[in-house]
């Protein structure tokens, strides 16, 4: 098209799960089956009419130490995003020109290709070996940003936090370690922002805290890093309100505590009947599974499941068309869910 920058012309647009509503089954999207914190609703009656007049805390200061204060880091430490893929937008827009290129993993989290080609960056693709684990070949990469979503989004695959520190320890990348899923693994390499440097974490309200709705995500660094990352970022990229029901979510330990619960036990349980039924199960530390199943293609059961009203997701990409990828929702669901495949 005339006019559009060829980069954008050539684009391949990241995909998200369908956003159905209604009395459907939604379990293709990785959000939280569960209510967020009352102490949500709560902050959201008392909106008042300045938080809608005027324009939200450039900074989100009161979340970000809210933020600081769970991830045990200090405030200057941190930045909070429009979700964490704002935050994954800030780091290419501080840190790479067009002749810089990104590495990543195959299979992941797609947008970290799609927000670097946007940027005009090349994309270093290292396939995972087969039983999904970190090929040699990744250490090795000499690309200025790599991403690594751990655990790994797509699998669920938990990568040891030894692998972090050797990516770190070269010293000749910014490590980004994309903890959208690291609630429901309770590991994290927050602790390592003490040792290294060159290693940004990023953090997410959507999964964990049931509050994908309202878009907040947060970027954990060394101070410089923040510093820069907060002059790329939008001027006001985190609507008052949000911040607000964050800030409250975050406090309430307890409800979010419990809901991590229930989700990993209903994780263990469902992963064990789909693996009875003779379904290849990639064991996963997030809040969702990969599955390759057995007497059907992929594709057909998802077809027929969403002729029931039930959504999980289908990639068709070369490493994932013969699997689905199922989110975990509450025991009922996946009771619901289970039945129909029987
Ligand atoms: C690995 C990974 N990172 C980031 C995100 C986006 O998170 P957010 O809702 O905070 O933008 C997702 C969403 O599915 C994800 O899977």
């Amino acid at each position: 098209m005339k006019w559009v920058r060829p980069q954008i012309n050539n684009l391949q647009p990241y995909v998200p799960g369908k956003q159905v509503t209604g009395k459907v089954l939604k379990l293709n999207a990785n959000e939280n089956p569960y209510p967020p914190s009352p102490r949500a609703f709560s902050a959201l009656q008392e909106v008042g009419s300045d938080a809608l007049r005027l324009y939200p805390d450039a900074i989100a200061g009161k979340l970000r130490k809210i933020a600081a204060e769970v991830f045990d880091v200090a405030t200057e430490q941190t930045i909070i995003g429009n979700g964490s893929d704002d935050v994954l937008t800030m780091i290419i827009r501080t840190f790479l020109d067009p002749e810089d290129s990104i590495a990543i993993v195959d299979p992941t989290y797609t947008l970290y290709e799609t927000l670097a080609a946007i940027q005009g960056v090349k994309t270093e693709i290292h396939p995972l070996n087969a039983d999904y684990t970190i090929p040699e070949s990744f250490f090795k990469t000499k690309s200025k940003v790599v991403f690594l979503p751990n655990p790994n989004a797509q699998t669920g695959t938990l990568f040891p936090l030894e692998l972090v520190e050797r990516l770190c320890n070269r010293n000749i990348n910014i490590v980004v370690i994309d903890e959208a899923y690291a609630d429901f693994a309770g590991v994290s390499s927050i602790p390592l922002l003490k040792k290294y440097e060159n290693l940004i974490v990023l953090r997410t309200v959507s999964k964990s805290y049931s509050l994908a709705g309202i878009r907040v995500g947060f970027g954990v660094s060394n101070s410089n890093f923040i510093s820069a990352m907060i002059k790329v970022k939008d001027s006001y990229n985190v609507n008052s309100i949000s911040q607000l029901i964050a800030a409250e979510a975050m406090h309430d330990r307890e409800h979010f505590n419990r809901i991590l619960g229930k989700i990993i036990e209903t994780r263990e349980w469902f992963s064990k009947s789909l693996s009875d039924l003779g379904w290849k199960i990639t064991p996963s530390a997030a809040n969702f599974i990969l599955v390759e199943p057995v007497n059907d293609s992929p594709e057909s059961i998802m077809e027929k499941l969403e002729a029931a009203g039930i959504f999980i997701r289908y990639f068709n990409t070369p490493r994932l068309n013969d699997k689905l990828r199922i989110s975990i929702g509450t025991d009922e669901q996946m009771e619901v869910l289970l039945k129909i495949i029987k």
